[in-house]
């Protein structure tokens, strides 16, 4: 039987202590080790689990790199609303990873050349309600590398909210393109909440195509999906898939 993808489903608070765990071993047992680290709401609780680990058990992070999917273009790196900030605030304020180890797609041949001599060993995703990873919105052809794109007015109404008012929002953005992305040795993707329930189902369910630039991810040979029970609600566990192979479901709790 064929495993395209492996999908957990769980409580939040498994889910980022399972992803975050999954982080540490990879950090502890290669430390040299390259992440690829996505910003969003969703991933805040695995970066606060990391944060409390580095705080408990020292964990060592002086010699690892780090990659983030996306940056704002035309917005200052210390703005509160870049990518870098929320990077910072979030985690590598908090762990001893050396800034200059941290990179941001916000020149496109720099992060060409970082990618080909820095394989990302883990990239972490979340995924955006029109099912975009990374700013690879729908249409975006899966040969796509790293460039400066247009967000799309899905994207633009979805992000401004974090923005003192719309129009401070940037229109466009630097992201790594889709092919990329299926470079990576090891791919999570996490989605919560009801809002995300919709796409996710498409996510597995349904036809992978441009259009939904995460159905992709099922061509990837090592790609796990940590969902929460909002999220999850509405896939159909008696479809094929599920029962006879291709996608691989667990509940962890
Ligand atoms: C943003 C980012 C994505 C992120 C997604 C989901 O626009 N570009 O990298 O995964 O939207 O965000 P959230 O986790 O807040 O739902």
């Amino acid at each position: 039987m064929t495993i395209d993808m492996r999908v957990m489903i769980g409580t939040k608070t498994i889910i980022d202590d399972q992803v975050s765990k999954i982080i540490i071993n990879l950090v502890n047992t290669n430390p040299k080790a390259v992440l690829g680290l996505a910003t969003g709401s969703t991933p805040a609780g695995v970066y606060a689990a990391l944060v409390n680990d580095h705080i408990t058990h020292r964990t060592d992070y002086h010699l690892i790199k780090t990659i983030n999917l996306d940056e704002y273009a035309n917005l200052d790196t210390d703005h509160p609303n870049s990518y870098r900030t929320y990077m910072n605030n979030h985690l590598f304020d908090h762990i001893n990873i050396r800034l200059e180890h941290t990179h941001f797609p916000d020149s496109t041949p720099f992060v060409a050349s970082f990618l080909e001599q820095h394989p990302v060993n883990l990239q972490l995703l979340g995924i955006g309600n029109n099912g975009h990873i990374g700013f690879n919105e729908p249409g975006t052809p899966f040969e796509s590398s790293v460039r400066l794109v247009s967000l799309s007015d899905d994207t633009l109404s979805q992000n401004a909210r974090y923005f003192e008012t719309p129009d401070q929002m940037p229109k466009k953005a630097y992201t790594l393109g889709i092919s990329d992305i299926l470079k990576v040795h090891q791919i999570i993707l996490i989605a919560t909440g009801p809002h995300k329930a919709r796409i996710i189902k498409q996510m597995i369910e349904g036809p992978i195509t441009p259009q939904l630039p995460a159905s992709v991810l099922r061509r990837h040979p090592d790609v796990t999906v940590y969902l929460d029970h909002d999220a999850a609600a509405l896939l159909d566990q008696s479809l094929d898939i599920y029962t006879k192979g291709g996608v691989a479901l667990d509940i962890i709790a």
